[in-house]
């Protein structure tokens, strides 16, 4: 798997998650296991530029694909557009659900979904915040978004 640009070679049981794979195996802890099936958005990545919740794949269907995990957004000490919007507008408290929350903000952006508060909502209704800084959260990918066009 090539992750954040960089080639990973892995042996792993077909039933082995690519959330387990990143986390337990490569070591990326970035990424988050909330529920594990698919209801939290906590494991969410980038597959090619498209977000999907790594708890519901398997890794080896991922081999050969693109995957971008939190660590890979920053460039050294700069930070991604939206990590740093998410800093200015206090886009969460205890940081749990953050990295998930981030990545889908990065493809809601790319996707153009971000027309409207709305429309921001609805595009990151996937991503559960149990501390509920959902006001600050839309604050930050509306800026992010700005920053980005
Ligand atoms: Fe994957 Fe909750 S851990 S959606
Ligand atoms: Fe705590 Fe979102 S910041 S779950």
């Amino acid at each position: 798997m090539k992750i954040n640009g960089r080639v990973h070679e892995q042996t792993l049981e077909p039933r082995v998650t690519l959330l387990d794979a990143l986390r337990e195996r490569i070591g990326l802890t970035g990424t988050k296991k909330g529920c594990d099936r698919g209801e939290c958005g906590a494991c969410t990545v980038l597959v090619d530029g498209r977000r999907i919740k790594s708890c519901l794949t398997l890794a080896i269907m991922q081999e050969g694909h693109d995957i971008t995990t939190v660590e890979g957004l920053a460039r050294g000490d700069d930070l991604h557009p939206v990590q740093d919007a998410f800093i200015q507008y206090d886009g969460f408290q205890c940081g749990f659900c953050t990295p998930g929350q981030i990545m889908s903000a990065v493809a809601c952006i790319d996707e153009g979904h971000t027309g409207s508060d709305d429309e921001i909502r609805d595009w990151m209704s996937g991503n559960i915040c149990r501390c509920s800084c959902y006001p600050n959260i839309v604050a930050a990918v509306r800026q992010a978004a700005r920053e980005m066009s």
